[in-house]
């Protein structure tokens, strides 16, 4: 399991699907991914079968996210990782609407982020993202992803195109504001 500061995250079980299967169906969350259509119970299943008997390894890391209470409020992984490039692409889903903006998907990032780059020895994460989801701009602002292009009008919904926004953090820049703050504090020390 991944600690974080507010969340655990854990490999994804079938008896996830209740939950899981509320949150890709409720429009209020999907209008943030790529989930346009109606899921059935059966996909849900097959998707968490799927994952849980394929485990999770450098090609594809999905796990769910708790609080440390063990309540099930998201998922969360890395996809697409190309061993040559060291590069893999964020996913996440706080599918608990009143888990929102209470830092709990910036710890899951940080989380994520912190095993992708000392653990998986990746060099960068990248994700794309809606440019009308404020919440999750801000979400990965703070989390150390830099805007890097947009993909003018590449997604329709509610009847218009919406860009998307490409953004990325390096292991460096994940690195650099930790290094900051140890040689601070050793600055400190000696002062
Ligand atoms: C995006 C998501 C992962 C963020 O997780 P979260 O726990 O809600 O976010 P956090 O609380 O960690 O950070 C969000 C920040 O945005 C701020 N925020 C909230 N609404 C905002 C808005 N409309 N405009 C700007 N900032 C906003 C919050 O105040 C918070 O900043 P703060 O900590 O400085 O106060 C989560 O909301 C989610 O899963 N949403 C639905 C699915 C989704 O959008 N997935 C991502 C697809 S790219």
């Amino acid at each position: 399991m991944l600690e974080g500061r507010l969340v655990r995250l854990r490999a994804l079980e079938p008896s996830d699907v209740e939950r899981a299967y509320t949150w890709v169906n409720d429009r209020e969350v999907t209008q943030f991914l790529l989930l346009r259509y109606p899921m059935s119970r059966t996909q849900e299943e097959k998707y968490l079968a799927e994952a849980a008997e394929q485990g999770n390894a450098y090609a594809g890391v999905r796990l769910a996210m708790e609080t440390k209470d063990g309540l099930h409020i998201g998922m969360c992984g890395l996809h697409h990782t190309s061993p040559e490039n060291r590069h893999a692409s964020l996913g996440i889903m706080v599918g608990d609407k009143s888990y929102w903006s209470n830092g709990y998907g910036s710890d899951a990032v940080m989380t994520l982020l912190r095993f992708a780059f000392e653990e998986m020895n990746l060099n960068r994460v990248e994700l794309g993202v809606f440019e009308f989801n404020e919440r999750a701009i801000a979400c990965y602002l703070k989390c150390g992803f830099v805007e890097e292009g947009r993909r003018r009008e590449h997604y329709f919904q509610e009847g218009r195109y919406w860009d998307i926004i490409d953004m990325s953090v390096l292991r460096r820049e994940f690195e650099a504001p930790q290094q900051n703050r140890v040689q601070a504090e050793t600055a400190s020390l000696e002062a």
